[in-house]
């Protein structure tokens, strides 16, 4: 937000005009479009690029459903799109390109600034009609939904709350699951959501509801815990646990895999354990009622793997990981892969301070496999991308993750004026938004011979 309020603040005399003021000058230098209207040209760009997060119940804070949407948002609309926030892409695409790139070409950026300074014709609108949504899911409608027990008070104390959240089940039978889709409910407050999946087996616990619905704040997590919390068996043994099944993060969708690829089994009795639920700070006393959409599918006929470097991970952060206060910092972390693996997405983290990101492989004879290149992090963003096809690293090459972070009073990120030290911390308050983490996390699986054109994005 920070960032934008700079942006929008430098280029503010912008916003004031209205659409087509001809006290309006923009610097880009493209070719004008005559006579551009919204039904023909602009609700196309629009519809497809914008209104998936632009529209009730998803992440936008204003709808991009009609015409009078986008004139009222006109010159909003013609400064993100021309400064290339909007829609969000961090990712360098001269770098590597993904399944399901976001992005306009430079010809819609100068159709939507054409528009606006044309004065922001309507056009036959008669005949339009936004694309079809299903309202609470990104990707339609889910094959069930698990709610939380009971909604997690937040308290209105101004600090980052962390919870371990239940959200129990109960089907007719076992199932297999295509993927779980975590939908924020006080969508400006979840911060991070990492979740388990538990199966009680056959006759082991009469009722998945049994418990205490969360918990709050305790870093020295223990079985009793998880006892209270109603995750043991009722004759005091633990069921099994799949880590890593559940993930959200500001700006983040669901991983979707092609049929077959990565998936779940899924018991008929269980629950979604939301192991590290954090929200960000609160001014007021609020609840919060998020839901887990599930998305049946197929048995999963390769599954997919998780690992990450740096923070928590298999590969340690080099230097260690503490940021002194006004100075640009780089650190990297560093793992050497033991048999050939096709890398199927990646998901760098980094929180507020965090500046560029960069991620490759170098094989052992020498060459370099780039990974991923964010040249201007951004916390809100913070995908799982998806390659086109899996990505092949071969036996013994170095996988690279390096990280820079401007802890300056430059960085209008920064939480902190004047900057403060920032320490490596290993618990889970390492996740508090103003703490900071490193991160290179990746899905895989081992590779096979055609990996390299398997379809990821279709
Ligand atoms: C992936 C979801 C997503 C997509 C796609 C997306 N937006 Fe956004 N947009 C958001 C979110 C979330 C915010 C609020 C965060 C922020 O302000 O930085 C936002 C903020 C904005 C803002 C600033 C609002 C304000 O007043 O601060 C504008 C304008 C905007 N979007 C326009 C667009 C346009 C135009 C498109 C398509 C070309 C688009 N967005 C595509 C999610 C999205």
């Amino acid at each position: 937000m920070k960032w934008l309020k700079n942006t929008f603040f430098l280029f503010s005399a912008l916003i004031l005009f209205s659409c087509g003021d001809p006290g309006e000058k923009t610097s880009e230098k493209t070719p004008v479009n005559t006579n551009v209207n919204f039904a023909e040209h602009v609700a196309p760009i629009v519809f497809k690029n914008c209104t998936p997060c632009h529209r009730p119940g998803e992440a936008g804070p204003f709808t991009l459903l009609s015409y009078y949407d986008a004139k009222k948002n006109a010159n909003k609309i013609k400064f993100v799109t021309q400064v290339r926030y909007m829609p969000p892409w961090p990712a360098d695409k001269s770098y590597t390109h993904f399944a399901k790139e976001r992005g306009l070409s430079g010809e819609e950026i100068a159709l939507i600034k054409d528009w606006v300074e044309q004065g922001c014709k309507p056009g036959d609108t008669s005949k339009l009609s936004p694309p079809e949504f299903f309202t609470g899911s990104f990707f339609g409608k889910p094959d069930m939904v698990i709610p939380f027990h009971e909604a997690v008070p937040i308290k209105g104390n101004g600090t980052d709350h962390f919870y371990m959240v239940k959200a129990p089940y109960e089907m007719k039978s076992d199932t297999f699951v295509r993927f779980y889709e975590f939908v924020p409910h006080k969508r400006k407050l979840v911060h991070h959501v990492n979740g388990h999946l538990i199966g009680f087996e056959d006759g082991k616990k009469k009722n998945a509801y049994a418990g205490k619905s969360y918990w709050q704040d305790d870093p020295k997590l223990s079985n009793d815990v998880y006892k209270e919390m109603g995750l043991a068996n009722d004759d005091g043994t633990f069921p099994p646990m799949l880590a890593n099944t559940v993930y959200y993060l500001p700006g983040y969708s669901a991983q979707v895999f092609p049929d077959g690829i990565g998936g779940y089994f899924m018991k008929k009795k269980g629950a979604i354990l939301l192991k590290n639920l954090h929200y960000g700070p609160s001014a007021i006393d609020t609840k919060d009622s998020s839901v887990i959409n599930v998305f049946f599918g197929p048995p999963p006929k390769r599954p997919v793997q998780e690992l990450q470097l740096g923070t928590f991970g298999i590969a340690p952060i080099v230097p260690k990981f503490d940021i002194p206060a006004n100075k640009v910092s780089t650190f990297s972390s560093r793992w050497t892969v033991p048999q050939d693996i096709s890398i199927l997405s990646v998901n760098p983290h980094m929180h507020l301070i965090g500046k560029t990101f960069l991620a490759y492989a170098l094989t052992p004879n020498g060459d370099t496999i780039r990974l991923i290149r964010i040249n201007k992090w951004d916390f809100k963003w913070q995908y799982y991308y998806t390659y086109k096809h899996p990505v092949k690293i071969p036996a013994g090459s170095t996988m690279v993750a390096i990280g820079i972070y401007d802890n300056t009073d430059k960085n209008p990120n920064n939480p902190f004026h004047p900057p403060r030290d920032i320490k490596e911390r290993n618990d889970m308050f390492s996740m508090g938004t103003t703490e900071e983490m490193f991160q290179f996390i990746f899905t895989y699986f081992p590779y096979q011979p055609g990996d390299e054109s398997l379809d990821l994005e279709n």
